[in-house]
C-alpha cells in the first residue's frame, strides 16, 4: 500500500547538510498498522512528510496505493493538482491537532472538503457523519478551545477521514496526551483500521503505542531503518532490538557458574510445558529470573528468562533442545554463540 525505496532526504539550510532520511526501503501492506519507532532526529516526522510529498525527498520513489507520487509534480503548498488529489486520499493527524481556533469542531471538519469543491450541504452531511463515528456527534457546534486534548484529536482524525482516504498518516498523535486518552485514540486508530479497511502508518516514540495496536513495526536511527518486520517476525528474530524493547525481560545471574536465557514463546509454542519438559529430560534445576506474558499485535506472547546451572558450555545440548521445540532463545552474554560462529565460518 505505502512503498518507498531508496528514499533520502537531505536539508539544506545557511550552508549545512543535514541528511534526514538515507535510503530508506518501507513497506506497508493494505490494512495493517504499522509503527515507526525512533529516538528524537531519527528521521521519523522526515519519512512521514516525504511519504505525502510534504516534503519532496531528495532521491528515492515514492508509491501510495499504486501511485507514484514522487513523479507527479509541486510541493507542499505549491503541489500540482494531480499530487493535490492525491494526497486528499492520504488522511494525515498530528501531535498537535492543528484545529483552527475560529471554527467550530464541524467547520474544521469539513475544510477539507471545502478545498475539495465539495458542496454545503454534502459538507455538513459527511463532516456530521465523521463526527458520529470518533465519537464526538454531540460536539459539532463547539470551538476547539471548548474540547479536551482526546476531543481534539478526534477532530483532528475526523478531519483528516474526509477525503475518505485510503491511507492514514499519523506523526505522535498520541504524545501530547495522557495514557487514558491514548489508550482510547489508539483504540479509535485500531476501529477505523478495522471497519474502514484503513491502512495507518504512525510514527510514535512510544514502545507501548506500537505494542498495543501496531501488526508490523519499524527502528530508525539516524536516518536509516535497522529493524523492521510484522510483530512476529521481529519476535523471532534473534537479538531483535525491537523485541527485546517491545517485550523487555529482566533478572541477573545468581552467580559465575550460571547460564541465562531468555525464551520467547509465540504461536503454538506458547501452550507446550516446555520447561517442565526440560528439567525433566536433562535431570537440570531451573530458575525463573523474570517472566511475561502480554498481547503484542492482537497476539499472545510470553517471554520468560530462565537460569540453567552450568556455563554455556555445559548446557548446548538442554539449549539445543529449546531451540527443536521451535521457540526463539537468546542466550544472555554470549555476544555470538561459538556453535553458531563454527556454523558462519564454515560457510
Ligand atoms: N526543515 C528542516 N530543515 C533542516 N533540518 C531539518 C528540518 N527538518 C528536520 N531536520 C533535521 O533532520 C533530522 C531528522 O528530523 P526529524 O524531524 O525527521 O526527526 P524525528 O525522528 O521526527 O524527531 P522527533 O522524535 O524529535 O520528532 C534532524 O537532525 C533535524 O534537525
Ligand atoms: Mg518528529
Amino acid at each position: 500500500m505505502i512503498t518507498t525505496s531508496g528514499l533520502s532526504k537531505v536539508y539544506r539550510s545557511r550552508g549545512r547538510e543535514v541528511t534526514a532520511l538515507d535510503g530508506v526501503d518501507l513497506h506497508v501492506r493494505e490494512g495493517e498498522v504499522y509503527g515507526v519507532i525512533g529516538q528524537s532526529g531519527a528521521g521519523k516526522s522526515s519519512l512521514i512528510r516525504c511519504v505525502n510529498l510534504l516534503e519532496r525527498p531528495t532521491s528515492g520513489t515514492v508509491t501510495v496505493a499504486g501511485q507514484d507520487l514522487t513523479a507527479l509534480a509541486g510541493r507542499g503548498h505549491r503541489a500540482g493538482r494531480e499530487l493535490r488529489r492525491a494526497r486528499s486520499r492520504i488522511g494525515m493527524v498530528f501531535q498537535h491537532f492543528n484545529l483552527l481556533s475560529s471554527r467550530t469542531v464541524q467547520d474544521n471538519v469539513e475544510l477539507p472538503l471545502e478545498i475539495l469543491g465539495v458542496s454545503g450541504k454534502e459538507r455538513s452531511r459527511k463532516a456530521l457523519e465523521l463526527l458520529d463515528l470518533v465519537g464526538l456527534a454531540d460536539k459539532a457546534g463547539s470551538y476547539p478551545a471548548q474540547l479536551s486534548g482526546g476531543q481534539k484529536q478526534r477532530v483532528g482524525i475526523a478531519r483528516a477521514l474526509a477525503g475518505d482516504p485510503k491511507v492514514l498518516l499519523s506523526d505522535e498523535a498520541t504524545s501530547a496526551l495522557d495514557p487514558e486518552t491514548t489508550r482510547s485514540i489508539l483504540q479509535l486508530l485500531r476501529d477505523l483500521n478495522r471497519q474502514l479497511g484503513l491502512t495507518v502508518l504512525l510514527i510514535t516514540h512510544e514502545m507501548d503505542v506500537v505494542k498495543s495496536i501496531c501488526d508490523s513495526a519499524a527502528l530508525m536511527e539516524k536516518g536509516r531503518i535497522v529493524e523492521s518486520g510484522t510483530v512476529g517476525e521481529l519476535l523471532a528474530t534473534p537479538g531483535s532490538e525491537l523485541a527485546a524493547a517491545l517485550f523487555p525481560v529482566s533478572g541477573d545471574a545468581s552467580g559465575d557458574d550460571r547460564t541465562v536465557v531468555d525464551i520467547t514463546f509465540h504461536g503454538d509454542a506458547a501452550g507446550r510445558p516446555v520447561i517442565s519438559q526440560l528439567s525433566r529430560t536433562y535431570n537440570i534445576d531451573i530458575s525463573i529470573l523474570g517472566a511475561a506474558m502480554d498481547t503484542v499485535g492482537g497476539k499472545q506472547v510470553g517471554r520468560m528468562r530462565i537460569e540453567l546451572p552450568g556455563r554455556y558450555e555445559d548446557n548446548v545440548v538442554p539449549i539445543g533442545f529449546l531451540r527443536e521445540q521451535g521457540l526463539q532463545i537468546d542466550v544472555q552474554g554470549l555476544a555470538q554463540e561459538p556453535a553458531l560462529a563454527e556454523e558462519g565460518a564454515a560457510k
